[in-house]
């Protein structure tokens, strides 16, 4: 990839109406993990197909023509910065509704003998969907455990797990709390090999970086797109292999529509039209930049990377004060590398996370205190769920100047 310039942060934050709303003057937004602002070209998206094409999509007439074509749009965009194709691309209200249906298509293929992997890394929507498969289907699951101190998963303890018997492995691209990538091309390779098939939560990762999901080897991939500067709404890519091999989950007559398949309900088309607008986001960075790549998915890939150096440098002063801290417990890695996202989860040792929280909500920032329902990983690490972690997580918008203060502020608090 050539060398690409620093992130022109005026420039980007110039592209979220938040930034400039009275509403939210004076907050300094550490809960991004939780949910990101949307990008002006998101909100426009969605404005627009609701004051323009409201109508049931895909008829003749102009207006449900576009409002079709808007939709067809979107997803044909979405498949090309994922590197799959438009047929692999499953909308849906939110990734734990489109884990539930996955597990509830998966599942009937699985029985007695048959083994999945899940880890106690994950948050609840790849988990619990399988756990609960698991009662009622009589497979096995083996459980991934997590590193009792910083929460990580070691990849040797997935190589223990994984045998002929394994039918499918899921887990995070990154966790939500100890916020690592975990190596997912090497343990989809390695599912492969076994003869299993892989469910990746992507949702932790993707406002860092838009996956190539054919290059990370996943079977499925999903993610949610309001964390991703984006409208409410999960994209599931599952590959056409499975797919094909799914049950249906839709009315018995779209049986042979590979894009509804797994879409129980009719999609919320205004939010599949609009989830473009996470991309038109990318598409005005990557002209702002000068990015060259001649398709989607490299500019896509090409935008990610400069997300990633700002990240890394914003989120490196946060973590080496927190490692440092004396009453302070910061889970996960301790430094921002590559593979770190910069979402900071830590237990304060002299105040619960809610006081903490509070304390930080009274000079104007915005984090978050909870089990954020990786609650299986919380009690992994020794810590209450009824209380759960403080999180600071930040994106490629956030400024040193905040990241500076919040510093500052819990130099006084801690
Ligand atoms: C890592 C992770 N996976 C899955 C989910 C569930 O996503 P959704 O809210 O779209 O169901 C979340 C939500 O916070 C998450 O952080």
């Amino acid at each position: 990839m050539p060398t690409l310039p620093p992130l022109d942060l005026d420039f980007t934050r110039s592209q979220f109406p938040a930034f400039s709303d009275p509403a939210l003057e004076g907050w300094a937004h550490f809960e991004n993990a939780g949910g990101s602002y949307a990008a002006a070209q998101s909100i426009k998206a969605l404005t627009e197909f609701y004051t323009k094409t409201k109508v049931q999509p895909y008829g003749q007439a102009g207006p449900t023509a576009a409002a079709g074509n808007a939709m067809d749009d979107a997803r044909a965009r979405w498949a090309e910065a994922m590197n799959v194709t438009p047929d692999e691309v499953v909308f849906g209200p939110s990734t734990s509704q489109n884990t539930y249906v996955m597990a509830q298509a998966f599942g009937t293929m699985l029985g007695a003998g048959d083994e999945v992997i899940v880890t106690q890394q994950d948050h609840e929507a790849n988990s619990g969907a399988w756990r609960r498969m698991a009662e009622e289907r009589g497979f096995t699951l083996r459980d991934w455990k997590a590193d009792p101190v910083t929460g990580q998963l070691d990849p040797a303890d997935f190589d223990a797990l994984l045998s002929a018997r394994t039918r499918l492995v899921c887990f995070p691209h990154c966790s939500n709390i100890a916020g690592e990538e975990n190596p997912v091309a090497a343990l989809t390779a390695k599912a492969k090999a076994a003869g299993a098939y892989s469910v990746v939560d992507g949702v932790s990762w993707a406002p860092h970086e838009i996956a190539d999901v054919e290059a990370l080897g996943a079977d499925v991939y999903m993610f949610s797109l309001y964390k991703v500067y984006g409208v409410h709404q999960g994209i599931m890519a599952v590959r056409r292999p499975l797919l094909e091999r799914l049950p249906n989950q839709n009315h018995f007559f779209n049986s042979d529509y590979l894009s509804k398949k797994l879409s129980p309900a009719g999609p919320d088309h205004a939010q599949v039209a609009a989830s473009a607008g996470t991309l038109d986001y990318i598409e005005a960075l990557a002209e702002h930049h000068g990015v060259k790549a001649n398709d989607l998915g490299g500019r896509t890939r090409a935008v990610s990377a400069m997300w990633r150096t700002q990240e890394i440098a914003i989120a490196s002063p946060l973590l080496t004060f927190l490692a440092n801290h004396p009453r302070v417990r910061l889970i996960g890695p301790k430094t921002c590398g590559a593979r770190r996202a910069p979402t900071v989860a830590f237990l304060p040792e002299k105040m619960s996370p809610q006081a903490l929280e509070k304390a930080l909500a009274d000079r104007g920032f915005i984090v978050g205190a909870s089990d954020f329902y990786a609650y299986r990983l919380i009690e992994a690490l020794g810590i209450d769920p009824a209380t759960g972690v403080v999180r600071a997580s930040m994106t490629h918008y956030s400024s040193e100047a905040e990241v500076a203060a919040l510093i500052g502020a819990l130099e006084d608090l801690l």
